[in-house]
């Protein structure tokens, strides 16, 4: 039997007192500064974990994987099992660059639709058609890069990320969907954080009931004629405030700069938007 050698000063340096790192339903809040990565990395090597990286590239957004991967190669969990599941309809378009040591990449080819609302909707339905052999599911928009470390300290049963437009906003002004028609409505008295669709993820099995319940409730919605105001994002709020996630990712891991500038309290910005015209892209 060996004792590791740390002291409780060395543990509990630093920490953050300028941002909520707790939520009330005592679910951590992943900033710079709250954990220490060769301790998660350690842990997650003992237990051998692979993680699956979901990302849709369907008609021009192909353009954005070559991007996206070779940041992430750079980025993401390095060192560890990643397997990358591209989901595309133009599976010649998608760069074939080599990958790092212990990560793969799987091209599966799904149908297109014309509006890209449906598009971004259909991920929900389409994730849950290919689950693979991994044990986390991360779940990410593509017209983004990596530019900083996004590690398996993200890694829990079900993860949302804070969107950074709404960090710190009261939640009446966010931007849930609030006719009680649709199956995402969140009256205005209620709602923990605001969501980003762009980055979520989870234990396979959690993601499967996300996904599940999220595509159920655009089936509702199509069948009654309506369509959430955000789409898959509007779900994702919904359920996120039903089954509250186990860990919360700051801003840091979801950010627009472009918008939002570089304020101190993001100490980092790991994946960060790359502008696009939406004239241009999506039609
Ligand atoms: N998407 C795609 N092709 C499209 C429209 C959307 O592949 O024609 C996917 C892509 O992964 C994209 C995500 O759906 O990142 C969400 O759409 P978008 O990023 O345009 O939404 P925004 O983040 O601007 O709300
Ligand atoms: C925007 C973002 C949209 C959606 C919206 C929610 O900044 O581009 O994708 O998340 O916020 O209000
Ligand atoms: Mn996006």
């Amino acid at each position: 039997m060996s004792f590791v050698s740390c002291t409780c000063e060395s543990l509990l340096e630093g920490g953050r007192k300028d941002v909520l790192v707790l939520t009330p339903w005592l679910a951590p809040t992943v900033w710079e500064g709250t954990f220490n990565i060769d301790i998660l990395n350690e842990q997650l090597r003992l237990r051998n974990t692979t993680i699956g990286l979901t990302v849709f590239a369907i008609k021009k957004y192909v353009a954005f994987l070559e991007l996206f991967l070779q940041t992430a190669e750079k980025h993401v969990m390095v060192g560890h099992k990643v397997s990358y599941h591209v989901f595309t309809d133009r599976a010649g378009d998608v760069p074939r660059a080599p990958l790092g040591e212990g990560r793969q990449g799987v091209v599966l080819e799904v149908r297109s639709y014309w509006r890209w609302q449906d598009v971004s909707t259909h991920r929900m339905e389409m994730i849950r058609r290919f689950l693979h052999e991994v044990d986390y599911l991360v779940c990410a928009d593509v017209d983004m890069r990596f530019r900083d470390h996004v590690g398996v300290e993200i890694l829990s049963p079900l993860f949302g990320t804070l969107h950074p437009g709404f960090y710190g906003v009261a939640r009446e002004a966010f931007t849930y969907e609030r006719r009680p028609q649709s199956q995402a409505h969140v009256p205005r008295d209620e709602g923990d954080f605001y969501y980003a669709g762009g980055f979520c993820g989870g234990s396979v099995a959690e993601v499967l009931r996300l996904t599940s319940a999220c595509h159920q409730a655009t089936v509702v919605d199509r069948a009654h004629g309506i369509e959430a105001v955000w789409h898959d994002e509007s779900h994702l709020n919904r359920y996120l405030l039903d089954h509250k996630p186990t860990k919360v990712l700051s801003p840091e891991y979801l950010w627009d700069e472009q918008l939002l500038g570089w304020p101190a309290v993001v100490r980092k910005l790991r994946y960060v938007t790359v502008p696009k015209s939406h004239q241009g892209i999506r039609d």
